[in-house]
């Protein structure tokens, strides 16, 4: 449904002299460099698929998406969104796809949020049963009649939020961009949102690419990932083979017997030279262990043989530590200036 070949886009940056008189002599002299945002993404979301396109600040998420959405104009490669190329055919792209930019709103600034969800039923010449049926579900989930006719404008980030995705959600569009679309709301409208959008999908087979900073939308929503760092794909693959990729794992135990806690870390850390135990909750032990240096199993033995394990539990790896290594691992920042 969507696919991203040697994607790039590059933009010209322009430093401004610090101080006033040096903000004034970029209006005279501007001094620009060229700076690879995407950087020759390729990946591709089946139809159905629910997909976390994720990466640290300025990765190049919010520019792939621009591409994807017709917004933004690749410098090279292409992307196709159900076989049609964004950016030629904006308009007919644009009804079949529902997009959300967390950092730019999408709705008319003026108008009421009932208003504005009138003029996008006409724009999509949305049908009337859908329309209302859509209605029904965005007021139960989002509490839309709480926003009243307040002009959009003067809401509140939250509020806008449960606007911007009752209208990226109205036509029943075949693909969903979200990009940041949690931003400012509280927990309950954060499960809300996720249960409309894995209805959307479940129901109507909505494909799905996701851009989040919350681990926890993408762990209710995605079950696939896209991960960039530096504008690159740095791993492409289902959530279970990225928590597989983890560099550290952890056991957890508890232990009958005489020896204290201090006493217990030491023993352990001496028979597994390179494992870092902590003291857990409830006088239990935390193991992290390098898995290129000990297996799980090996580490269990050891506990076993040595110690009256009384439970023992070994937790799905960190997410967001995965997540931090894979990230150290892209191009720095400073290494995609292309041209200056
Ligand atoms: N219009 C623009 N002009 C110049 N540079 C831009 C422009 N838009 C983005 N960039 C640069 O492109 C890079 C990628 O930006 P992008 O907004 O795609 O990042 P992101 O992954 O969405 O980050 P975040 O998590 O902060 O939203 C950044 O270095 C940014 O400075
Ligand atoms: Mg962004």
């Amino acid at each position: 449904m969507i696919r991203a070949e040697a994607l790039t886009k590059e933009f010209r940056q322009h430093d401004v002299k610090p101080g006033l008189l040096g903000g004034l002599g970029a209006l005279f002299r501007r001094e620009h460099r060229l700076v690879r945002a995407v950087d020759g993404v390729t990946f591709t979301v089946p139809a159905g698929a629910k997909v976390a396109y994720i990466g640290p600040n300025g990765s190049g998420k919010s520019t792939t998406i621009k591409m994807l959405t017709g917004v933004v104009t690749p410098t090279s490669g292409r992307c196709t969104v159900g076989g049609l190329e964004p950016y030629r055919h904006r308009r007919r792209n644009a009804r079949r796809i529902g997009v959300v930019f967390g950092q730019r709103s999408q709705l008319w600034w003026d108008l009421s949020v009932p208003d504005a969800l009138r003029i996008l039923q006409r724009i999509y010449e949305v049908p009337d049963p859908v329309y209302r049926r859509n209605l029904a579900l965005f007021r139960e989930l989002l509490d839309l009649d709480a926003l009243g006719t307040t002009r959009v404008g003067e809401l509140s980030l939250g509020q806008r939020m449960r606007a911007e995705i009752a209208a990226s959600l109205l036509h029943d569009p075949a693909v969903v961009f979200w990009d940041e679309p949690t931003i400012g709301l509280d927990l309950a409208f954060k499960r809300a949102v996720h249960e409309l959008l894995n209805r959307a999908n479940r129901e109507l087979g909505t494909t799905v690419l996701l851009t989040s900073h919350d681990l926890n939308d993408i762990a209710a929503i995605c079950d696939s990932t896209v991960i960039l760092s530096g504008g690159r794909v740095v791993h492409e693959g289902s959530l279970r083979a990225l928590l597989d990729r983890a560099a550290h794992r952890y056991t957890i135990f508890g232990h009958a017997g005489t020896l204290g806690t201090a006493e217990t870390i030491r023993t352990v850390e001496e028979a597994l030279p390179g494992v870092t135990a902590t003291a857990a909750d409830e006088g239990r032990i935390r193991l992290r262990y390098d898995v290129a240096r000990w297996s799980s199993r090996e580490v269990l033995a050891t506990l076993l043989t040595r110690f009256e394990v009384t439970d023992c539990y070994a937790p799905e790896p960190d997410l967001q530590d995965v997540l931090g290594e894979l990230y150290a691992g892209g191009t720095p920042d400073d290494a995609r200036a292309v041209r200056t």
